[in-house]
């Protein structure tokens, strides 16, 4: 698939990491992008990434002039304020695209995207990455096939310190502009409870139906919101429990969950993300691996691409989700739709910055929120 890239230069936080990730299975070959605002640092970008001079631009819309018609997907990178235009711009030129989450800052936005994209027959899949790990799709699985009996309660969290936690100077954290300000949804919603909501509704094949939530300020950017907790129940009936947050000292990046179950309980967390641990039954406690009996799918060949006891990680789960959008990509041009249960829709973005929303009036207001459509 040949792809071009929107953001994602050398002076952004993900780009190299999508580099990688299309990059490892020989997929794709980036052939043009805008990468950076910075003149300077586009073209060292470029260099870096082995993309032509002459397929390099200043801006989208000379990206958009110079490259219809040439490539198979646009990949999206740029700040998420920024999404909602890049996005309708490329879906106007009749580029398929990719791109970073969140969608757009509101879930209204989202949903015209969603509208667009369904009626006019677009591409639109959005990277959450932390479904594209191995053991992530082993839980989903497992709970499918109902090894964990009944579930009672599913818990997720991401907790961070990047607002509180000084430099090594001392300074207080300066994070990238556009994430000093909170938008429609708080910045810190955005970034990371779109994760924590999306990797819940994907392990439980199930969505929020109803959220009660805490927001609140504690850390040290500005008076952003950086601290949010919520329960609410899913469609299923089962309960859960969410947090996010900037301000947890010594969480680099806490994302963790845990699925209590009538027959099982089973947790994971990002740091270790080739372990599951498992409690069963008989009160035996397991800590389990893609080599394990039990494992059917972070099993198969395609995660293989070294043998177990040689930990895969955070690239290797953005290329496991680059695999299956170049997939979605193939069966597009062929004009049928995909099934791919792997992939993130439009309509599922928005439907979790609905969640979103809810969380933060629930928050706003003290009340128990339910989540419309
Ligand atoms: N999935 C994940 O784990 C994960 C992690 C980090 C970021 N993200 C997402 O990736 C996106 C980018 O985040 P980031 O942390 O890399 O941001 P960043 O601010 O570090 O980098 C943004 C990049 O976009 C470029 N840019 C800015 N304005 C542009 C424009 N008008 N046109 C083209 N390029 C432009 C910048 O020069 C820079 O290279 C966000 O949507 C964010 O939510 C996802």
């Amino acid at each position: 698939m040949k792809v071009g890239f929107i953001g994602g230069g050398l002076d952004s936080a993900i780009g190299r990491a999508h580099f990688g990730g299309i990059n490892i299975d020989r997929k794709y070959s980036l052939d043009a992008g805008v990468f950076s605002i910075e003149k300077n640092i586009n073209s060292e970008s470029a260099h870096f990434y082995g993309v032509e001079a002459t397929r390099v631009y200043e801006d989208i819309s000379s990206f958009i002039g110079g490259e219809k018609g040439r490539l198979d997907a646009a990949i999206v990178l740029s700040p998420t304020p920024l999404h909602f235009e890049h996005i309708n711009s490329l879906l106007d030129a009749g580029i398929p695209v990719i791109t970073e989450k969140s969608l757009c800052t509101n879930s209204q936005d989202a949903q015209r995207i969603a509208e667009r994209v369904h009626q006019e027959n677009k591409f639109l899949s959005v990277t959450f990455t932390y479904t594209g790990y191995p053991m992530v799709r082993e839980i989903r699985e497992m709970v499918t096939k109902g090894l964990l009996g009944e579930v009672i309660s599913i818990h997720v969290e991401m907790a961070q310190e990047s607002f509180i936690r000084a430099s090594a100077t001392g300074a207080k954290p300066t994070p990238q502009a556009w994430r000093q300000l909170d938008y429609e949804i708080p910045s810190v919603t955005l970034d990371l409870g779109s994760h924590v909501v999306n990797l819940l509704e994907f392990i439980a094949s199930d969505q929020v139906v109803k959220v009660a939530a805490l927001a609140n300020h504690a850390g040290e950017v500005s008076d952003l919101v950086d601290n949010v907790r919520a329960i609410g129940e899913m469609g299923q009936g089962t309960p859960i429990s969410l947090l996010w947050n900037k301000v947890t000292l010594g969480k680099r990046n806490g994302l963790a969950l845990s699925i209590n179950g009538s027959k099982g309980a089973l947790s994971w967390i990002q740091e270790e993300p080739e372990l599951l641990r498992f409690a069963g039954k008989d009160g035996a406690l397991s800590i389990i691996d893609r080599s394990h009996s039990m494992i059917t799918l972070a099993s198969e060949s395609r995660y293989q691409r070294f043998k177990v006891g040689h930990p895969a990680g955070y690239i290797e789960a953005f290329a496991n989700l680059y695999l299956d959008i170049a997939d979605d990509l193939a069966t597009h041009k062929t004009g049928k739709k995909s099934e791919n249960p792997f992939t993130h829709s439009a309509a599922n973005s928005a439907h979790g910055l609905r969640v979103l929303e809810a969380i933060h009036q629930s928050a706003a207001h003290t009340e128990w929120v339910e989540i419309r459509g």
